[in-house]
């Protein structure tokens, strides 16, 4: 299959999934504009080159609380991968692991975090929370994250309710089939029934500082997007912050999450390092929030059309096109490494 870029990935998986699966993971919420600015704000910007600068391949390797990653793209956390393809989050971390990424296991994964791990031996692994009002409960999913060798905590603080999809609404699409579960919402007793994940409106940081204390593992928080949110992060001990209005899927008409970052980036202060995710879909894209002051992006959605379209390989080949992507335009912007790209060489463009 010649899959020259994303976008053709996109087009593949189009074809292959359920027109109702394919709009659950590729739509959002209301109108879909903050899922349509992500993408288009960073269509906005431009790179500024700098020339002669003598550098030879680029180095794109970045160290992100204590995970290393050969390139500042990571697994964004989503939801279902078994809907895409039967492999699953198996396939997507074995991709991960192959790209020497770091995948984001979502608590909604439709493979339990202990058997990603198990089925990719060497992948840095992450596990996204979302922190259930059941306190004994969340304690059960950090340890099982412990357990699997996670190296981080992603809380998910965007989705006090869960966002109107109007696709899923008008499809009818509101749960998984019946032989796929959310299998790390596993009760541990009670005949060991799936939970449903509560999303509670109810959350506050001193539920943060309740994990903090529950967990050595270092905690990101993931959706902010208010500059005052980003200080009180860092009054509560995160480790580092990720920009992100959820590609687009809680409240919609939440400005793209690049026109977000530079305030974020600020506000922390280069305390923690700051992470990026929504629109990422060229490695030009990448250097932008780079230069911006992320320290690494994630994508979401490209890995669901590279796993709905080939599996494992897919996913493979859609971590390796940014890859490529961004060790040429590195080298087209006169960088020997990604830290060398600075806000100048950003500009934007209308
Ligand atoms: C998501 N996202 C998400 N986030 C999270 O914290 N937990 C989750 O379970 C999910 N599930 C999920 C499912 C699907 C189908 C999508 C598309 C997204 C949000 C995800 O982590 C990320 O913020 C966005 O996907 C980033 O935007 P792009 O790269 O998809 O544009």
């Amino acid at each position: 299959m010649g899959f020259g870029t994303l976008r053709a990935f996109e087009d593949e998986a189009r074809a292959r999934l359920e027109p109702a699966h394919y709009d659950y993971f590729a739509g959002g919420a209301g109108d879909e504009l903050t899922v349509r600015a992500n993408e288009a704000a960073f269509a906005r910007l431009g790179l500024v080159p700098r020339v002669l600068r003598g550098a030879a391949k680029p180095e794109t390797g970045v160290t992100l609380l204590g995970s290393r990653a050969a390139v500042p793209v990571l697994v964004a956390p989503t939801a279902f991968h078994r809907l895409a393809h039967p492999e699953g989050e198996r396939a997507t971390a074995r991709a991960a692991a192959a790209a020497e990424t770091v995948m984001i296991v979502s608590m909604a994964a439709t493979v339990a975090v202990g058997d990603v791990a198990d089925a990719a031996p060497g992948a840095d692994l992450w596990f996204q929370l979302y922190v259930q009002p059941d306190a004994a409960f969340t304690e059960t999913l950090v340890r099982r994250a412990e357990a699997a060798g996670c190296k981080a905590l992603v809380v998910t603080v965007d989705s006090p309710v869960m966002g109107l999809r109007e696709r899923d609404l008008r499809n009818g699409f509101h749960d998984l089939p019946e032989h796929l579960c959310c299998e790390n919402m596993r009760d541990g007793a009670h005949g060991d029934r799936v939970r449903p994940i509560v999303m509670s409106p109810e959350l506050s940081w001193e539920d943060i500082d309740r994990l903090r204390e529950m967990t050595a593992l270092p905690i990101v928080l993931k959706g902010v997007t208010h500059p005052a949110d980003a200080r009180l992060a860092l009054d509560h001990g995160v480790s580092a912050i990720m920009v992100s209005n959820h590609g687009g899927r809680q409240l919609d008409t939440v400005p793209a999450t690049i026109d977000l970052l530079p305030d974020i980036v600020a506000a922390a202060g280069g305390a923690v390092p700051v992470l990026l995710d929504g629109g990422v879909r060229r490695g030009t894209d990448v250097l932008k929030a780079l230069a911006l002051g992320a320290t690494a992006v994630a994508v979401g959605r490209p890995v669901i059309w590279g796993l709905a379209a080939d599996g494992e390989r897919g996913v493979t080949r859609v971590l390796g096109l940014l890859r490529t992507e961004v060790e040429h335009a590195l080298t087209l912007c006169g960088c020997a490494s990604v830290h060398e790209l600075e806000p100048g060489m950003v500009r934007r463009t209308c």
